[in-house]
């Protein structure tokens, strides 16, 4: 394992099994979006915040066997290495127009929920018939934060974590574990 590693927190199966839930419950809930008079689910657009929900994405995906597609927003708050939010800046933009599509934000990690309120605001006033979210993580806060998302991998301490997409400065999105960096590896 890397010098720079502390220890795994979620390894691969155990993300890999969630992982596949989160999708079954996903898959289910836009079944029973559809009227009654149609054996379909009503189109699915799928907003992934770039870059950290980037594997995570790859992996929920391919388990909906639904008809889905995705429009990227990118998102950052953790310019650098900066292990705490540094304000929201919005890097790219989406589609004027979602067309009475459901929406579903997905993103690695809920933290401050400044992000994804964001992404809402982003979102608001351009035709979704509705908006869920769905993170692999979510961090308990000592406040509690008023955001919430319909779907939660994994609930996690307030520690700052890396891998399977989570980055420090960049680097270590290519683990396959989520992980926790020891104090040296932060500077
Ligand atoms: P929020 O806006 O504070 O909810 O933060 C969410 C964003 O911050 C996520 O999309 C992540 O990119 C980043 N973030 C929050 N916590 C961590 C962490 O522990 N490791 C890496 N990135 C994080
Ligand atoms: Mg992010």
């Amino acid at each position: 394992m890397d010098q720079r590693i502390d220890r795994v927190l979620i390894d691969r199966q155990t993300i890999a099994r969630r992982v596949g839930e989160l999708a079954d419950q996903i898959a289910r809930d836009c079944q029973a979006d559809a009227p009654p008079d149609s054996p379909e689910a009503p189109p699915l657009t799928i907003v992934p915040i770039m870059v950290g929900s980037v594997i995570f994405l790859a992996d929920l995906i391919r388990h909906l066997p639904l008809m889905m597609r995705l429009k990227l927003i990118g998102v950052s708050s953790y310019p650098g290495k900066a292990t705490t939010s540094q304000g929201v800046k919005i890097t790219s933009d989406l589609p004027e127009d979602f067309g009475g599509a459901q929406v579903l934000i997905v993103d690695d990690i809920l933290d401050s929920g400044r992000t994804i309120t964001a992404v809402r605001e982003q979102i608001a006033g351009r035709n979704a018939a509705g908006v869920k979210v769905c993170v692999l993580l979510h961090k308990q806060l000592p406040e509690a934060a008023d955001v919430t998302a319909e779907y939660i991998g994994f609930e996690i301490p307030n520690e700052f974590v890396v891998g399977y997409g989570l980055d420090y400065d960049g680097y270590f999105r290519n683990l396959p574990e989520i992980c926790t960096l020891r104090e040296e590896a932060k500077c």
